[in-house]
């Protein structure tokens, strides 16, 4: 929107109206086109797939106008260990540990749910061995706990597991078979495609959705390929900007990095998706995953759990159902939070609007060396110079006695992060 309002500037109040118009326009025109489904007005939260699938070693090979591969290793068999009483079974523990009441209202299957090949007619089907009451049943399952229930495929000949089909080519086909089953969203992944790009691959699903009537939240995964983020709001309500996280402080931070550059296209109804959480998976520790958790909800990503949560620690538990935590990545506003600076010494202060003219701060120590002060400057962070405000530490559920004005400075242990909701007090 900034390039053409200040395009607009120079005419007086006639421009105004046509700045007005020209960004209705924009914004109407992107949500005509788009699914129109009205979700995703905050980011998504659930849970998804299992742990297993968030380990998966998959090797992505991509050569310019080619088709990608995939390649997998022998883990394969354990990945696809997934079945409907471990579904029902994570709805129950949802339910029972609070973390549905906390806002994970989504259960996903991933990978691996159909049976290998199509019907005769040409439909999917539920993996007879493993979903043998079918996703129909459980569905009406997950509905019944008061939760929604996800599914997968890919946009290619196959799945990247390579144990059921892809629904390139059957778009509307499987796009009604979904509806059919009161399925409440789609994962939709990348793999065993035909070359085609992915910016005619995905929105063909995105119409099939669209035209089953159902609304269905449309999650891209086709890894930040041809810059998803630019396209990505006019196709899903959330698309990958990354390659599959997993369960260590290098590929965490590498995919928030790389999700950070595309900040300006995150908005309610489309999100930039820089892969679901490990917490609880036991690759970092406890701070580690602190800082996991407090990225992604002050980017607004996707609060997807990776984890099993029918063995959850209290500890975990602790993590992800923090509601001030969540507050801040289910604002109203729906502002994604980014890097504001980068001291060096890996030192840095990330920062995003929130509603009420609040600020959502977190002062990050990247280093594994020692505790450093990190200073939120009101330059930095976008508060006016002489603001004065209070700062609401939301991991220690604490204010910070006193008023502040002009910055904030905290102490941050290595590989840790301080993370506040900063409001305007009189002073
Ligand atoms: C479902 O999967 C779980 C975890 O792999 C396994 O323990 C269980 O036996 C399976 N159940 C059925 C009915 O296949
Ligand atoms: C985890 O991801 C990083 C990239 O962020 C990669 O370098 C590393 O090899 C991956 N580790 C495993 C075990 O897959």
């Amino acid at each position: 929107m900034a390039p053409d309002a200040r395009r607009c500037r120079p005419s007086p109040a006639a421009v105004l109206l046509l700045m007005l118009a020209a960004c209705c326009c924009r914004l109407g025109g992107a949500r005509r086109a788009l699914l129109d489904n009205g979700l995703g007005l905050t980011p998504q939260m659930g849970w998804g797939g299992s742990r297993l699938a968030c380990l998966r070693n998959r090797i992505q090979i991509r050569v310019p106008g080619f088709a990608s591969r995939s390649v997998w290793n022998s883990w394969n068999h354990f990945y696809c260990d997934i079945n409907e009483t471990v579904i029902r079974t994570t709805a129950d523990a949802l339910v029972a540990t609070g973390l549905a009441k906390a806002g994970y209202t989504y259960v996903n299957l991933d990978d691996c749910w159909a049976d290998d090949q199509r019907t005769k007619e040409g439909y999917m089907a539920a993996n007879p061995n493993t979903f043998p009451s079918g996703i129909k049943a459980l569905a009406d399952y997950v509905h019944s706990k008061g939760l929604k229930l996800g599914i997968y495929s890919s946009a290619g000949t196959r799945t990247c597991s390579d144990r059921m089909p892809g629904s390139l080519g059957h778009e509307d086909t499987d796009a009604n078979t979904f509806a059919s089953w009161d399925v409440d969203y789609l994962k939709y992944d990348n793999c065993y495609t035909d070359g085609t790009p992915e910016t005619e691959r995905f929105p063909r699903m995105s119409r099939a959705l669209k035209s089953t009537g159902r609304p269905i939240f449309f999650s891209l995964c086709e890894w930040g390929y041809m810059d998803v983020a630019k396209w990505g709001g006019a196709t899903g309500n959330s698309w990958r900007t990354t390659g599959d996280i997993n369960d260590t402080w290098t590929s965490m931070m590498d995919n928030i990095d790389r999700n950070d550059a595309y900040a300006q296209y995150a908005k309610p109804g489309g999100w930039n998706d820089p892969d679901m959480l490990e917490v609880g998976n036991g690759g970092m520790t406890y701070d580690e995953y602190v800082v996991h958790f407090s990225l992604w909800a002050i980017a607004k990503a996707p609060l997807i759990i990776g984890c099993d949560v029918t063995s959850i620690s209290e500890e975990t538990l602790g993590i992800l159902s923090n509601a001030e935590v969540i507050a801040i990545n289910q604002d109203r506003l729906g502002v994604q939070g980014k890097r504001v600076r980068n001291y060096g010494n890996d030192l840095e202060v990330w920062a995003g609007r929130l509603t009420r003219h609040r600020q959502a701060v977190l002062l990050l120590n990247r280093g594994a060396a020692s505790t450093a002060s990190v200073t939120a400057a009101w330059p930095d962070v976008g508060i006016r110079p002489g603001v004065s405000v209070e700062a609401r530490d939301v991991w220690k559920h604490e204010t910070l006695p006193g008023k502040f004005t002009g910055s904030l400075t905290a102490e941050v242990e290595p590989h840790s992060c301080k993370l506040f909701v900063l409001t305007p007090v009189p002073r």
